[in-house]
């Protein structure tokens, strides 16, 4: 195998990081029965993280970012596997604890992946990537509780965001009335020509909440934790539902049980790292159908592998408006 290029993230005896582009070997990939050409990887908060140092994400060092992968198969151990095979991977702790996808050559385990839907490029599921896959384990979770878009409205914070912004025309292809909250208002056109109806500016959710306050949304995606998603459990109806899949503003949420005791709120959480693969192939499936492309493409911008640790430390800084794609070869 030749060498190949790789975005490499390190620490020193006295754990201080640095990041650059690296050429690595045959020796340096990490276990695992498949091995990979990566032609597309994408800039998500999380790889943000890695890159800034800003949470301790990187449970492995040294280590390559990019917790998406669209790549080409070179060769498999697995027998679902063949060479040529166009494949994808979202979390499974890559770009975390192994190796991740802003590099040329991966080795990964096989029940890691799944198939590329045949109705999507490389580049298109990049773009999609974990945000949007996120997005849609998000509408699917709305779904299974019930809630339909007759019942009210759904908010979507950090709406300008990448999980954000798919969850914006996820929603509005589902046909329900969708409500952005942004600090970004100069975007609010893009943001209802992704699918919002209404645009509000985060900062009206980004203090302490009260326990209850008047209803305006009956379920909703957030991308935001903290106040914010304090703030829109305190504002959801009675018998509403109300995803938790971020944590721009924080970890923590001062919230108080009045929603869930006195309005019958449920709050229900995603964990896109380790969803089973069957559970993927069917939230793959969907996008294939319901992303509109060209908002997905109108929504996305190129960087080179070099470039991706630049737009690692926008997007930690909340910066990115929207998906980046990594064009990795
Ligand atoms: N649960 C999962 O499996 C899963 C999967 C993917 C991502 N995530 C998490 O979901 C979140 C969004 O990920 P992403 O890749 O979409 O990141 P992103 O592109 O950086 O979007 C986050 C958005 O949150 C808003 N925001 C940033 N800082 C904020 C602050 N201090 N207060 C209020 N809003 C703030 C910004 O939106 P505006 O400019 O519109 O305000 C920003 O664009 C991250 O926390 C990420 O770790 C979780």
């Amino acid at each position: 195998m030749n060498p190949f290029k790789a975005v490499v993230v390190e620490r020193d005896e006295e754990k201080r990081q640095s990041v650059s582009l690296r050429t690595l070997t045959e020796a340096d990939l990490m276990e695992g029965d498949v091995t990979l050409r990566v032609s597309h990887s994408s800039v998500n908060y999380k790889d943000g993280l890695a890159v800034t140092g800003k949470l301790p994400v990187v449970r492995r060092w040294p280590m390559v970012p990019g917790v998406d992968v669209s790549a080409e198969v070179i060769s498999s151990a697995d027998p679902l596997f063949k060479p040529g095979d166009q494949v994808i991977l979202n979390g499974w702790g890559v770009g975390e604890a192994h190796l991740g996808g802003w590099s040329e050559i991966m080795r990964v385990k096989g029940d890691w992946l799944i198939k590329r839907p045949a109705e999507l490029s490389a580049y298109d599921c990049a773009a999609i990537g974990t945000a949007g896959y996120t997005a849609m384990l998000s509408l699917m979770a709305i779904e299974s509780y019930g809630l339909k878009p007759a019942d009210g409205a759904a908010v979507v914070t950090g709406a300008a965001g990448g999980v954000g912004s798919i969850s914006l025309m996820l929603l509005k292809n589902a046909g329900w009335h969708v409500i952005a909250t942004t600090g970004k208002l100069s975007e609010a056109d893009h943001l209802r020509h992704l699918g919002a109806e209404e645009v509000i500016d985060r900062a009206e959710l980004s203090g302490p909440a009260k326990p209850l306050a008047k209803e305006r949304w009956v379920t909703g995606i957030d991308n935001v934790g903290s106040h914010t998603l304090a703030n829109v459990l305190s504002m959801t109806k009675g018998e509403g539902a109300i995803v938790a899949c971020g944590n721009a503003q924080g970890m923590d949420l001062p919230s108080s049980v009045a929603p869930f005791i006195l309005r019958g709120v449920a709050l229900i959480g995603i964990n896109s790292v380790t969803v089973p693969r069957a559970k993927r192939e069917i939230a793959w499936a969907r996008l294939a159908k319901e992303i509109d492309l060209a908002k997905l493409h109108l929504n996305t911008r190129k960087v080179s592998l070099d470039g991706a640790i630049e737009a690692g430390r926008a997007i930690a800084e909340g910066k990115i408006k929207g998906r980046v794609v990594v064009e990795v070869q």
